[in-house]
């Protein structure tokens, strides 16, 4: 595979461009109408030449056109991702990619050298912002607004191409969010009721999605820290997703031997996550999340072999993996 070196040392500075351009609003003014540098620097504040050589940029980028009468418009992928309220809207994720990851990749060396994220170096002893965040109501829903913008569409891509689901009553998300995941499998099977379980601080934000995409009542939600608390028992399913990542091997078993221990046997385990290939090659972007994981958190990516294995010694049978286009993957296995 040929690779742009210079590409690939200079991507830190084409990933500030994208998440400052966002965080200006240039994307929503354009979404408006199209606009001169002129006009984009006095609705954002930046000095007329600053406003002029970042949408340059933003140009050469391929994220806005600029036309023949000088205005600059969004590009199709800025309009539909980088918007906020279109259905494709990523931003929200942005400020956890700006004001969190950003500065903790800075100490990437150190990250590497001794095996564990750097909280202390990057943020100063303050506690970390995935932490802080559950007192900060404003946060805690740009980060759960991130989470379902990337976990729906997965979600129903896979609820469309799982009939083991047609015969689920009940199932528990275990860190469940917004309820992206159930939300979406709800909607597929009319008969099926999802519980998410996740801190407390999340409550309202759960309730707010699930509202919104008026199910009957059937997505409610149960407050649980995972670790500590009793899960809901005897549910048809159990599903963990992007959860395991998070930690290590360690506190990933006791969260697996939670699980099996609320679930009865023939109950279904869906795991989604983002899967390393067997070789361990890549690919590239579960590569990346595997090294963020180690910058960020406490956990790791693992190949299906890895999480098949795993999750058998709770007593979980893999019955198949299905893929998404959106590189999520799901595990699906019974317990026995
Ligand atoms: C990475 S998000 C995954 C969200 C969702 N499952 C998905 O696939 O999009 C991790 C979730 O686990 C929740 N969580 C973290 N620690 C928890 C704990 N100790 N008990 C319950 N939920 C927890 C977080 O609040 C967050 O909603």
């Amino acid at each position: 595979m040929a690779i742009d070196i210079w590409e690939c040392a200079l991507g830190f500075m084409d990933a500030q461009i994208l998440l400052t351009a966002e965080e200006l609003g240039i994307f929503t003014l354009l979404e408006e109408r199209p606009q001169t540098a002129e006009a984009l620097a006095r609705a954002t504040g930046l000095p007329q030449d600053s406003a002029t050589r970042l949408l340059t940029a933003l140009c050469a980028l391929g994220l806005v056109v600029k036309g023949t009468d000088g205005c600059f418009c969004n590009g199709p992928e800025a309009s539909q991702m980088l918007v906020p309220g279109k259905p494709g809207y990523i931003g929200t994720m942005f400020h956890h990619l700006r004001e969190d990851l950003y500065p903790l990749w800075g100490f990437f060396k150190e990250t590497l050298v001794e095996g564990t994220a750097q909280w202390q170096r990057a943020f100063r002893g303050q506690p970390p912002p995935t932490e802080e965040m559950y007192s900060d109501p404003e946060r805690l829903q740009a980060f759960m607004d991130g989470m379902h913008a990337i976990s729906y569409g997965p979600a129903l891509e896979f609820a469309r191409a799982a009939p083991e689901l047609s015969n689920v009553r009940t199932i528990v998300d275990v860190g469940g969010a917004s309820g992206a995941f159930v939300i979406a499998l709800a909607q597929v099977f009319p008969g099926l009721r999802g519980v998410v379980v996740d801190l407390p601080q999340v409550r309202p934000i759960t309730e707010a999605y699930a509202a919104r995409a008026s199910l009957d009542g059937r997505i409610t939600f149960h407050a649980a820290d995972f670790f500590h608390d009793p899960l809901p028992q005897d549910a048809d399913a159990y599903a963990l997703g992007y959860i395991l990542h998070d930690w290590s091997t360690e506190q990933g078993s006791r969260l697996l031997a939670r699980v099996a221990e609320a679930a009865p046997s023939g109950a279904l385990l869906i795991v989604a996550e983002y899967l390393l290939a067997d070789d361990r090659s890549g690919p590239l972007f579960v590569a990346r999340s595997d090294l963020n994981m180690m910058v960020a958190a406490r956990g790791r990516e693992r190949t299906a072999r890895e999480y098949m294995d795993w999750i058998a010694r709770f007593g979980f049978r893999t019955e198949r993996v299905q893929p998404t286009h959106a590189d999520k993957q799901f595990i699906i296995a019974r317990k026995t």
